[in-house]
């Protein structure tokens, strides 16, 4: 039901919305109470809306493609890791910005208990920050700041489950009927044995099985990660409704991006594996209807750690679209298997798949998060090789937790199962390419070698399409923090392993050369600077796998706006030749000298980034050369250039309504809405924007122009039972 007296701007979008959310909705629920009291939520969501929060909105929606160009660079870290607390992040900004990064994910921050918290993905109340790290006005605080210097904030929405004391669940052990609906509770064991005959296990041995006994209620409940997240039934609008309403509270909150927390397990059936069922798309897709009806500038990026199939589909189509991101997960498991076999092959059929997706799917890409490695390749092509899933499995971890005489990676097993043969990995890039093993045996040849790999497999990384993500520390190359071996809340979950402190000792080393930490920072630096200053680099750019003929060699070519790049990757540490033969004269951007693209030399763990222009004629014709005028940017930059005023340099003259939202993130907004009404009522301004040119319009013109768990936890309230069932990829 829409109210007449709702304001035009919300009944406009929720009017477009309308139809396809009240057919979902019925589908869903069959509940038209549920669906009114859905749109009234809707309404008070946009009611508190910020006009601040408005503003941003609006700049977004001039450019629905802002997320998606060669300057995003994000960072990924835990808030008490990092600067232990928000307030300590918001002093801190300067540093990410001298990163380079406008993309800054803050691991969850909402209140969790200790001992029983996942990292913080067992929530206990989604309305207030954990209180030795804040509070909600520290976090909009720090949104707005970080806003103010063009960076968007994304936040973990734990959708799937909340921790085992949160309200609602407190109230069901007590026994009230009305919250017990709102989770997964059966009388006896029979229909929780049932659905383990045909759902996985996520931690096989830290938490084996997907129910738990909980006591209070003497009853069972659903509980597919640990004892203490209790998965939320979504059968129930109720459930929908009000975690959907926690949602925009976020959003609210300034946040722009959010992640949905394992949203692949959202829906459950009996008979079923529990995972990807067609309803956890319809939700998807409502939610975002909902974002976009409310605070249309936010994303959403669903956390979907599974093979490349069933990831796609969380895109959803261009004309009903669900998430606007996703992790690029196999890519990156593929990147590992091949740092350990030092053949390309696997990585090139992957990235082949990619690259055949529509360009508007954006993907995030990482060389690790905060998670473990999970080792879901595609064994059906490895098959073809002679290799066996189990026994490649081993080899790998083998290979990366030092087992092996010529591996150098230095990282601990996650969830080994021996009867499955199934272990995933741990560790930060840094640890993992060596320079741990490196620097314990003082040996200057190994850490130079680990060195490359981890500037090599960055440069893999910014060569993608997409959004690439760091997790904090690893721009220094931050070794293991094996502390959490002593401390009872964490030892029995290795992925602490990588999540230490970040060592502000080291990071005040970034800019002596001398030291591992200004070598690595300073060599991320100018890779992040090449990136942003070429259009080649663009989401849209077409992307292909060039043939090197050398199954050491990874070749990349990509096209966009008259620039052409031909990448290549060693991936053994000996010297090789990439046998391929491109006519065009090519530039080498990393030292801005003349290179063939013909017969490549590549020492052991380098890689090359080879452009040519096809302005160069353009060029010659005014001085600087082609070569001094593309890499001018790269090389007056400093390090404190902001890549938002990067953007502003190269794509001012082309989108203006682009230079709207930068302006915007560089002054204050207050001062700039001030500012604005006095040069011109907001309504006039917005249209002498659309009047300047249509970004969208643009984008296409310039596409054409292409042509082309811990094992029996003391503490805990719900006792899991175990099972010896499959495990997932994740
Ligand atoms: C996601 C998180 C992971 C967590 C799980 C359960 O996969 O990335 O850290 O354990 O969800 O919430």
């Amino acid at each position: 039901m829409i109210n007449e007296n709702w304001e035009s701007e919300f009944k406009t979008r929720l009017l477009e919305h309308y139809d396809e959310m009240k057919w979902l909705y019925t589908e869903l629920y069959n509940d038209p109470h549920a669906f009114d009291y859905f749109c009234e939520m809707l309404h008070q969501y946009y009611t508190e809306r910020s006009d601040l929060l408005k503003e941003w909105d609006e700049a977004r929606i001039a450019v629905p493609n802002w997320y998606q160009g060669n300057e995003m660079l994000g960072m990924l870290m835990y808030v008490k890791q990092f600067a232990g607390t928000l307030k300590g992040v918001k002093e801190h900004l300067d540093y990410v910005q001298e990163c380079g990064v406008n993309y800054l994910h803050l691991m969850p921050l909402l209140e969790s208990p200790a001992g029983r918290s996942d990292g913080g993905y067992a929530v206990s109340n989604f309305r207030k920050v954990q209180p030795e790290l804040g509070t909600m006005e520290d976090l909009s605080d720090l949104a707005t700041e970080c806003h103010k210097k063009g960076m968007s904030v994304c936040l973990d929405f734990v959708m799937n489950h909340t921790s085992e004391d949160h309200e609602w669940a407190k109230r069901a052990r007590a026994g009230e009927k009305e919250y017990q609906d709102r989770y997964f509770f059966f009388d006896n064991w029979n229909i929780p044995n049932e659905f383990e005959k045909t759902v996985p296990q996520v931690f096989p041995t830290t938490a084996p099985g997907n129910f738990s006994w909980c006591e209070e209620a003497h009853k069972v409940v659903m509980t597919t990660f640990y004892p203490y997240q209790w998965d939320l039934n979504y059968n129930n609008p109720t459930v929908f409704n009000d975690m959907t309403a926690n949602m925009l509270n976020l959003c609210n909150h300034g946040v722009d991006i959010v992640r949905l927390d394992a949203v692949p397990y959202i829906w459950k059936k009996l008979g079923t594996s529990c995972r990807n069922l067609p309803e956890v798309h319809t939700l998807v897709r409502l939610m975002r209807m909902a974002a976009e009806v409310v605070c249309p500038g936010t994303l959403l990026l669903g956390e979907v750690v599974m093979e490349p199939s069933k990831v796609v589909p969380y895109f959803g189509s261009i004309e009903k679209p669900e998430c606007h991101m996703l992790y690029n997960v196999t890519t990156m498991a593929s990147t590992w298997h091949t740092v350990a076999t030092r053949d390309v092959r696997l990585l090139k059929h992957q990235l082949g798949t990619v690259f055949a997706l529509p360009k508007q799917y954006t993907f995030l890409n990482y060389l690790r998060c905060h998670d473990d490695i999970g080792w879901g390749l595609d064994y059906d092509f490895l098959g073809q090789f002679g290799i066996n899933e189990v026994l490649h499995k081993k080899f790998l971890n083998d290979y990366f937790t030092g087992k092996l005489w010529e591996s150098n990676g230095r990282g601990e097993l996650y969830n080994d199962d021996p009867t499955l043969g199934d272990a995933r990995l741990c560790g930060t890039t840094a640890s993992l390419c060596g320079v741990e093993a490196a620097v314990y045996e003082k040996n200057d040849w190994k850490l130079n070698m680990s060195l490359e790999l981890d500037e090599m497999l960055h440069a893999f990384l910014f060569t993608q399409s997409g959004i690439p993500v760091l997790y904090s520390g690893d721009e220094i190359g931050q070794l293991n923090d094996y502390s959490y071996h002593d401390d009872p809340l964490k030892w029995d979950d290795s992925r602490y392993l990588h999540r230490g402190d970040l060592n502000w000792d080291h990071v005040a080393m970034r800019n002596d050369m001398n030291t591992r930490q200004g070598r690595l920072f300073h060599a991320l630096r100018k890779l992040e600077k090449i990136r942003a200053s070429h259009p080649v680099f663009e989401s849209d750019a077409d992307a292909w796998v060039v043939e090197t003929y050398n199954d050491h060699v990874l070749g990349i070519g990509r096209y966009f706006d008259n620039e052409k790049l031909i990448a290549l990757f060693n991936f053994s540490e000996d010297e090789q030749v990439a046998w391929i033969n491109e006519e065009e004269d090519y530039i080498d951007l990393m030292t801005g000298l003349q290179r063939d693209a013909k017969g490549v030399n590549l020492a052991g763990h380098s890689f090359a980034w080879l452009l040519h222009s096809y302005r160069e004629k353009e060029y010659n014709n005014e001085a600087p050369t082609p070569v001094e005028k593309k890499t001018k940017p790269v090389d007056k930059s400093d390090a404190e250039a902001k890549p938002a005023e990067k953007k502003a340099e190269l794509k001012a003259e082309a989108k203006p309504a682009e230079k709207k939202a930068e302006v915007k993130a560089e002054a204050k907004p207050a001062e700039k809405k001030a500012e604005v009404k006095a040069e011109a009522k907001p309504a006039e301004k917005k249209a002498e924007v659309k009047v300047e040119a249509k970004p969208a319009a643009k984008k296409t013109q310039s596409a054409k122009k292409t042509t082309r768990k811990p094992a029996a936890k003391k503490t805990r309230k719900t006792t899991k039972k175990a099972s010896t069932k499959k495990v997932t990829t994740k």
